[in-house]
């Protein structure tokens, strides 16, 4: 139990990109919550002014107490490297309780140090499975939702796939979609960000995945087919570090897609919510345009978040060229798919997570 004589203290781990838009709104609720006493810590997973510092900024997230300075490695390297800048911080400052984020590297690393440590962990964004073991986010969602102690899930399959896995009914608590109480936050200052110099109509774009962008013949057919889509409809594509690095180490730049700098989040919103279409292989994406109710075309065969596709925008068209180039159509042609918000995706999330922490520390 948390010590009701003093303050709660509550660490956080951040470390990369999706992670910004999470933690920001838990740290506005706890903020207005008497006795709690915060830690922001980075990890430094990502650490480029465009994949972190001008998300800190917009989302006027405090800057971090502690920087790991990680960078980048192998899973292996990255993950130990984390855990022992970590373990040091952890003994030092000596929360009552981590919060970790969403199913990063960063995640995983410091719900693990956490748990070895018997320091309760918190888990934002718990429960979300796509059921393929391939991709390293599901080994870090699995992983981190077995050492949690309080599991917050976005929608109710998260609460299914916990209690299929033999984790106990009260550690659960359905709070909602914490990234959505950041789009709604900044949405009204993304309607008024400019998307001057930007064309009319356009499909946004963005692709990282290990699994589309690490193998030349996948990332050349992906890249086909998006020049094709680009001689129906303008394609806007702000370019990963690591897809961007792929593209020039297989040789395949072309003048006729033009890549651009990882957007900040308020004009990545902006052309999000103008977008006709948005094709994807991102998991924050799927859900942002189910929440703006823009058509969204997912690049991967499955998706952890299926709250997108059952009630929301998203159709998954996996690699395949043909149903691309049909979805694509279809769209052009008036018929998009139309979709409704998932049940709390309503921008209180944050304080859902902060009235669970300020009950139990009673
Ligand atoms: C990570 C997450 C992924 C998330 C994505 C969002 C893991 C396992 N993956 O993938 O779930 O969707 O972030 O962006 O944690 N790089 C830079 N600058 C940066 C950050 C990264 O150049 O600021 C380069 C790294 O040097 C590396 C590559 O991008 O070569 C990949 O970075 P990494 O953090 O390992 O994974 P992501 O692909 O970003």
């Amino acid at each position: 139990m948390l010590p009701s004589s003093s303050a709660t203290h509550v660490l956080h781990v951040v470390g990369a990109r999706p992670n910004f838009m999470k933690v920001a709104p838990v740290v506005r609720a706890l903020e207005k919550r008497a006795g709690v006493e915060q830690t922001l810590v980075h990890t430094g997973q990502h650490y480029d002014a465009n994949m972190s510092d001008v998300f800190f900024r917009q989302l006027r997230i405090p800057a971090p107490d502690v920087n790991l300075a990680v960078g980048a490695g192998s899973h292996a390297s990255q993950t130990a490297e984390i855990m022992t800048r970590f373990e040091p911080v952890v003994l030092e400052r000596d929360p009552d309780l981590v919060l970790v984020y969403g199913d990063v590297n960063s995640t995983v690393a410091a719900a693990l140090v956490c748990a070895k440590l018997s320091v309760p962990v918190g888990h934002v964004e718990a429960g979300l499975r796509s059921f393929d073991r391939s991709m390293p986010e599901e080994i870090n969602r699995l992983v981190t939702d077995q050492l949690a102690d309080l599991l917050f899930t976005p929608s109710e399959d998260g609460d299914v796939n916990l209690l299929r896995e033999g984790i106990a009914r009260e550690k659960i608590h359905r709070v909602g979609n914490v990234m959505i109480d950041s789009l709604v936050r900044l949405l009204p200052e993304a309607s008024r960000c400019s998307t001057n110099g930007f064309p009319k109509a356009y499909a946004l774009v963005t692709l990282h995945r290990p699994s589309n962008v690490d193998d030349s013949e996948v990332l050349q057919k992906l890249l086909r087919s998006l020049l094709e889509v680009s001689q129906q409809l303008a394609v806007v594509f702000p370019a990963h570090p690591r897809t961007r690095r792929r593209i020039t180490e297989f040789g395949l730049q072309s003048d006729q897609l033009r890549l651009l700098d990882p957007l900040p989040y308020v004009e990545f919103l902006a052309l999000l919510r103008n977008a006709q279409v948005v094709i994807t292989d991102s998991g924050g994406i799927q859900e942002e345009t189910t929440y703006l109710g823009v058509p969204c075309l997912t690049l991967r065969d499955n998706t952890e978040r299926p709250v997108t596709v059952s009630m929301g925008t998203n159709i998954l068209v996996g690699q395949d060229e043909n149903k691309l180039r049909l979805e694509i159509s279809k769209i052009l042609n008036g018929q998009a798919k139309h979709g409704t918000i998932p049940p709390l995706w309503d921008g209180h999330a944050g304080e859902r997570i902060a009235d669970v922490l300020t009950a139990r520390a009673r």
